[in-house]
């Protein structure tokens, strides 16, 4: 811990400059994709040795230049870098290597939510070749975890039994039309590769999440979820979608799923997140000139996330609330208002990405509430999207995590959100 707290401080200053930080984001978007060295090293010297670089960055790139040693060095430290980054979100590129890792953490006393990368397909054989893996992953490791042991509050909430193993998929990675352009034919294409995906976890007992991307498919996302959970054969299915609070309309999305749970039969996981794609909904709805479907304020989602909060909680006997976020102020409120609203303590579930929130995690495992850790799996190109959003999250400005790095306070880290400009 104390070697990763150093590297996030390193990266805290090098990343202080946002120019600077937009650049190594480029970077790390396309350089997996580069093969050769000096492939790499033209693309790291044109990148990185620019002015809003730090001063120590320029000076490295201008010495490595010099020699071919020099640019092979260069070279090797950053591959080592996206490496070190990439052990550090995904559990491993294959579900075999990750299994070690997800039986520690479920000795530990927390279970997995198995994610395989990849994401926006665009050709038909991905879409199918991401459906079959994903098949054959759940099956895999539920198979695996099968024979673990019991680990009796993740096995069961105040519905019922739950499954040890839980799936996340992502509706664009399973069809190339996943577009509402081509609305309809992408919700009909990624439903047909999602049943062999339902059949599968009704078969080896996991629970599926429909993770929610960006705002252009959100509808689509919720109507693919209705319609498949509306057929006869998974009415029993166990699966959950998400609302995502910095969407300015998203307490109506989250009203509207609470309707549809309580007129479903069997009860509906709901993940309540901030949401991942807060860059790029600003940056698209600019460009277009678009009003932004996300709030500006950091503080506007915080605050709309507690009173999602509200709305989910007090929904908890048609649904399965979920909070995901590594926010302590978030989660310690989402805890108090269910305590409030006397809720059974095994009513709610708390949800983390595997390498973030790991204080946090051993808190809520120590307070035996229902902890769940998103382990995304996979190889490096595919994942790079995922990467890049938690290198994003992670020095931001405005991150939770990032903060409890520099402040100590924690009454600052635990205080309420309340909006910047006071009204009277
Ligand atoms: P905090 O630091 O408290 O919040 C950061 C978040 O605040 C940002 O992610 C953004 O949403 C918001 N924000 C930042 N700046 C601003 C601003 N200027 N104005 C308004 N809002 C701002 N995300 C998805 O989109 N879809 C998913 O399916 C999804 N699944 C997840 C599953 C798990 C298990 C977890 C832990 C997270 C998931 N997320 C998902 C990611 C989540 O949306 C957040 O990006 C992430 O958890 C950071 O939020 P936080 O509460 O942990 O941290
Ligand atoms: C993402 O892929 C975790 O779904 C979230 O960023």
């Amino acid at each position: 811990p104390l070697a990763r707290r150093w590297e996030d401080k390193l990266v805290d200053r090098l990343l202080s400059d946002d120019a600077f930080k937009t650049q190594v984001f480029r970077l790390v978007d396309v350089y997996p994709a580069l093969r050769s060295t000096p492939d790499r090293f033209d693309h790291l010297d044109s990148y990185l040795n620019v002015e809003a670089a730090p001063k120590l960055v320029r000076m490295g790139l201008r010495l490595a230049a010099a020699s071919t040693l020099g640019r092979r060095s260069a070279v090797r430290i950053l591959d080592a870098s996206i490496s070190r980054m990439a052990r550090r979100f995904i559990a491993g590129s294959t579900p075999d290597e990750a299994l070690p890792t997800l039986r520690t953490l479920w000795t530990e006393g927390t279970a997995p939510i198995l994610d395989l990368l990849g994401e926006v397909t665009v050709t038909d054989r991905d879409a199918d070749r991401y459906g079959t893996r994903v098949e054959e992953y759940l099956t895999a490791v539920a198979s695996e975890m099968a024979s673990w042991d019991s680990q009796a509050h993740l096995r069961g909430d105040h519905h019922g039994s739950l499954p040890r193993l839980s799936v996340a998929i992502k509706p664009t990675a399973l069809s190339a039309r996943y577009h509402p352009l081509s609305g309809e034919t992408g919700v009909t294409e990624a439903a047909g590769r999602i049943r062999p995906i339902l059949r599968a976890a009704i078969k080896h007992d996991a629970f599926v999440w429909f993770d929610m991307e960006y705002f252009a498919v959100r509808d689509m996302t919720v109507r693919l979820f209705k319609m498949l959970l509306g057929e006869p054969e998974f009415a029993s299915v166990n699966a959950g979608i998400v609302v995502q609070a910095y969407l300015r309309d998203s307490m109506d999305q989250l009203n509207d799923i609470v309707d549809f749970a309580r007129g479903h039969s069997h009860p509906i996981g709901v993940r309540l997140v901030k949401g991942a794609y807060w860059d790029t909904e600003t940056v698209e709805a600019a460009a277009h000139g678009w009003p932004s479907p996300v709030y500006s304020e950091k503080v506007e989602t915080d605050m709309n996330f507690e009173a999602c909060t509200g709305v989910l909680n007090r929904a908890y006997q048609v649904l399965r609330p979920a909070y995901a976020s590594h926010n302590l102020r978030s989660v310690a409120h989402a805890i108090a208002d269910a305590r409030a609203q006397g809720l059974p303590e095994n009513a709610l579930e708390f949800q983390m990405l595997y390498g973030m929130g790991d204080d946090l995690r051993r808190a809520t495992n120590k307070l035996g509430l229902r902890t769940r850790f998103y382990a995304p799996v996979g190889e490096l190109i595919p994942g790079m999207a995922y990467l890049v959003r938690r290198l994003l999250e992670n020095t931001s400005n405005e991150s939770f995590l990032r903060q409890s790095r520099s402040h100590e306070e924690l009454s600052e880290l635990l205080a309420a959100p309340r909006p910047r400009i006071a009204h009277d």
